[in-house]
């Protein structure tokens, strides 16, 4: 079995900027109220860009930060629940905008805001059973396009972006050891398709999804610490989906997480879904405070209810 590590990161995320502001202006809400339920303060939506743009701006950066070219990819999976079309998927179109070979997998993967660690796991099988090495993984999604105007609760959650990552493969690397799982009973987080009857609009019952996540993270976090054999003190950085800064200081609080190993941008970009940890891992990278050298410990819910957790660690490519 041969291991993954990331080789560089990638984001992109729409221009226009909408504040807590300019929520209140639309729905019967405060900045105060999702400031301090939520602590979210602003999330960008799309106007001109489309999910296409955006996933071919982050993995047009995560390329050039990796110095990776498009011929060397040799699988392409985009995680999403909002590509531009069901087909063509949003990985093909990513395809044609970036060149990328034509005999290798493009394909989306759908789970939610768990969607990119779904695709790491994805990726990592994929490149074991390839003759390529490196591998394009993006998670992307436009939620302000199934935004329900009429729920307070929901509209004020969600920003659109995409976060994208070059990943290398080689033997004698460990498994980045993804402990992935569903609870497909659990409805709480909905995005109803074509053939349902009903409009394409998110609901949730957000405060159940809310104690969800709570249990949900720090169960995930333990059996990816005893799959890997790691302890707390082996992890250099941890990162957590970005759904409630209270659900993350809820879990930083239990396992005792100082400030300084894990990061929150929630109050930029909102709930991203898929995009949520790709994005973080990519500002972290240009902080330098991830980086080859470094693990960090991922952890990530969302609906379906799907959850995941992995270990991460970064290459420059010298073996
Ligand atoms: N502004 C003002 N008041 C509001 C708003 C709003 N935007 N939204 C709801 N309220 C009101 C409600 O109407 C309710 O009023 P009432 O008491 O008079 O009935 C009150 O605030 C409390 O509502 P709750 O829904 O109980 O609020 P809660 O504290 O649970 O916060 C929230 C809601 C922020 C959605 C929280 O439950 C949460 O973060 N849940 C988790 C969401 C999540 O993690 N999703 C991850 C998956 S996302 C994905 O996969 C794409």
């Amino acid at each position: 079995m041969k291991g993954i590590k990331i080789r560089g990161m990638g984001r992109c995320v729409p221009e226009r900027v909408v504040t807590n502001g300019d929520m209140a202006e639309r729905v019967d809400t405060s900045d105060e109220w999702i400031t301090s339920r939520t602590g979210i303060r602003r999330r960008h939506h799309c106007t001109g860009e489309t999910h296409t743009s955006l996933c071919a701006g982050a993995a047009r950066a995560a390329l050039e930060r990796s110095g990776v070219s498009p011929e060397e990819i040799g699988a392409c999976i985009v995680a999403t629940v909002t590509a531009d079309n069901l087909v063509p998927s949003a990985a093909c179109a990513l395809q044609r905008e970036l060149g990328l070979p034509g005999d290798i997998p493009c394909f989306d993967l759908s789970a939610a805001c768990t969607g990119f660690l779904f695709a790491l796991h994805t990726m990592e099988c994929l490149l074991n059973a390839s003759p390529r090495k490196f591998g394009l993984v993006v998670g992307a999604d436009t939620l302000s396009r199934v935004t329900n105007w009429d729920d307070r609760g929901t509209c004020i959650l969600f920003g659109d972006g995409a976060g994208a990552a070059v990943v290398e493969c080689r033997e004698g690397w460990p498994s980045i050891g993804a402990e992935l799982g569903c609870h497909g009973d659990e409805r709480l987080l909905r995005l109803p398709g074509v053939e349902s009857g009903e409009r394409s609009l998110i609901s949730m019952e957000g405060t159940r999804v809310f104690k969800f996540a709570v249990e949900a993270v720090p169960w995930c976090m333990d059996r990816v610490l005893e799959r890997s054999g790691y302890t707390l003190e082996d992890v250099d950085f941890f990162v957590f989906h970005q759904a409630n800064a209270r659900i993350i200081d809820l879990a930083a609080r239990k396992y005792r997480i100082p400030p300084e190993k894990y990061y929150k941008n929630i109050a930029e970009y909102g709930n991203t879904s898929a995009a949520s940890i790709p994005l973080v891992l990519s500002e972290l990278e240009d902080m330098g405070r991830v980086g080859p050298g470094s693990r960090t410990l991922v952890v990530g819910f969302g609906g379906g209810l799907t959850w995941g957790g992995c270990v991460i660690e970064f290459t420059d490519g010298r073996v």
